[in-house]
């Protein structure tokens, strides 16, 4: 086996999805503990980031250091290296979340025991969904009052549409939680009292029947286990392939607070997510195990140091090794990009990386060059497909206070929209940009950074927009190309070019969008752009 393939083999690239409050922050420390990259809990952050107000997201905004090392979380265990992107906190900037699935192949949803599926559970799993990411499942906080298992687990198999094996199955909740039995091992893991942090010991029995489960438990929680045990049987049997396809999610209980079950669910990833696998791009499929590199950019972050509008462009690595030094080529534009001093992250501090492999994150600091998207190479004309844009539904007209000001307005939008901050919309009538996010914070964000790094004030102005559509023809050829043609001069005050000058159209209402694809059925109204 070649060094490359080997190295990708050890690789486990994934993100953890969550509603906000799920345990998110909670069991990402616990699992930094286990793969011994950070000593002491709560070093993670503090509070969870859904918490923090509007003039905290400003200040991080102007401390961006922050995020950029808490970005990539890298540590060993069990011999393979673990690689988890984190997604931000607040639903706001769920496009970033989005982005970042691009770059994992595989993910853990974490699940508040006593809430079932949430609002941002389901929204991310469909992400997840639409590029068949393998899921774990970690049902969180048993150590409060929960849920029955079996209500949980129906959950997420009928909203989900997902089948789910429980690999271990709690016994008790709450005050009554006293651990759990992994059903493949035949073991019970069983929560030491107190308060101590991973507190968790095992026992091996013989199957439900051994009689020392009742001598191990409290009373009458040995006959409830075996009851739960049989439960557990009705579900589908653990199937790797139906697993690695999307279809089917191991479920592990678990108290993320008490370092309770992690170990569990990480020994599961260990086990059973894949290395990376052959990503598909335009010209044709990449293997991992090829010697030479490739990549795509997922991620830019905005570096602290204003002077020199330094980024960090993150590069998810699909193919071959990259070294300290290399020159890569950027596809979109042919560039050479010198890779002098790629970032490894460990945890909280930045290390200069000597050599990098498939599966792994390096941030790329450039001024500007690299956007998100981006495809880079060891000189192969390729592109990796898969980056989202999803049709935001806040559009807001960007108002300039200062008319001379409009050249470096324009450069501003352009930059922060290679970072992925907003989507810029240029109208076809020539009036003002519209910008495109999906919370308000965003806007907040956008608002102080243009005058904070560039000098100018601007503010939004409300459009009568709900809602947008990219527009492409249904069939390359000439007829649809010039029923395009003849639809965006139908009205032009309501049809723009996005970020990469393809065509987009505003609706007031889902039904005039409808009633617009009726009348064009020559076109298609995409509410998903993958960007190229
Ligand atoms: P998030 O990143 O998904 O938003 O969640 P986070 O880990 O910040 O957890 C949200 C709250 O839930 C925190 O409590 C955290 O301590 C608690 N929590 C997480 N996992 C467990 C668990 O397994 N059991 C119990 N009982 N609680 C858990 P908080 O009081 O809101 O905040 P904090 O001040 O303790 O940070």
């Amino acid at each position: 086996m070649s060094e490359t393939a080997a190295e990708a083999g050890r690789r486990r690239t994934f993100a953890i999805i969550a509603h906000p409050d799920a345990g998110k922050t909670t069991l990402t420390e616990q699992l930094l503990l286990l793969g011994g990259a950070i000593q002491i809990a709560g070093a993670v952050r503090a509070k969870g980031e859904r918490r923090r107000t509007r003039s905290d997201w400003m200040k991080i905004e102007q401390d961006r250091g922050i995020s950029v090392a808490t970005s990539v979380m890298t540590f060993e265990y069990a011999g393979q290296i673990f690689n988890l992107l984190d997604t931000p906190g607040h639903e706001d900037f769920s496009e970033d979340t989005y982005r970042t699935l691009s770059a994992v192949d595989a993910a853990v949803m974490v699940i508040d025991a006593a809430k079932g599926i949430e609002a941002q559970t389901r929204k991310l799993f469909e992400v997840c969904r639409l590029r068949d990411i393998p899921i774990v499942t970690f049902i969180n906080k048993m150590d409060r009052e929960a849920r029955e298992p079996l209500e949980l687990l129906d959950e997420i198999e009928k909203t989900l549409a997902l089948d789910v094996t429980p690999a271990t199955w709690p016994i008790g909740s709450g005050r009554q939680f006293a651990g759990v039995y992994d059903r493949a091992h035949e073991t019970l893991r069983l929560l030491r009292p107190g308060n101590e942090q991973g507190g968790e010991r095992d026992e091996k029995v013989t199957g439900p029947d051994d009689v020392r489960i009742d001598a191990l438990l409290p009373h009458g929680q040995g006959d409830a286990l075996r009851e739960g045990i049989e439960l557990a049987s009705v579900y589908p049997e653990f199937e790797l392939a139906s697993f690695r396809e999307g279809h089917l999610t191991p479920v592990y209980f678990g108290s993320a607070l008490r370092g309770f079950g992690v170990k569990h669910l990480l020994d599961g990833l260990a086990q059973f997510a894949p290395s990376p696998s052959a990503r598909a791009a335009d010209a044709r499929v990449v293997e991992p195990e090829e010697e030479k590199l490739t990549g795509f950019v997922f991620k830019i972050q905005a570096n602290t140091d204003l002077q020199h509008r330094d980024r960090v462009a993150f590069l998810r690595v699909c193919s071959g090794r990259l070294r300290k030094g290399a020159r890569l080529k950027q596809v979109r534009t042919g560039k050479s990009i010198p890779v002098n001093a790629p970032l490894f992250f460990f945890a909280k501090e930045r290390q200069v990386a000597e050599e990098a492999w498939p599966g792994d994150v390096v941030g790329i600091a450039n001024h500007g060059v690299l956007r998100i998207g981006d495809t880079l190479t060891d000189g192969e004309e390729l592109n990796f497909r898969g980056v989202p844009s999803f049709a935001p539904e806040i559009l807001r007209r960007v108002r300039l206070d200062d008319p001379m000001l409009a050249k470096k307005l324009r450069k501003a939008l352009d930059q922060l929209a290679d970072e992925g901050v907003v989507q810029v919309f240029r109208p076809l009538d020539g009036s003002q940009p519209v910008v495109g996010v999906v919370g308000q914070l965003q806007l907040d964000v956008l608002s102080s950074r243009i005058q904070a790094e560039y000098g100018v004030h601007i503010t939004f102005e409300g459009t009568s927009w709900s809602t947008m559509r990219w527009v492409a023809p249904k069939e390359e050829g000439p007829q649809d190309r010039a029923a395009l043609d003849r639809f965006l001069r139908s009205a032009p005050s309501q049809m723009a070019e996005d970020h990469d000058n393809e065509p987009v159209a505003f609706f007031t209402s889902d039904w005039g969008r409808r009633r617009a694809e009726e009348e064009w059925p020559a076109l298609r109204f995409l509410s998903l752009r993958e960007q190229h």
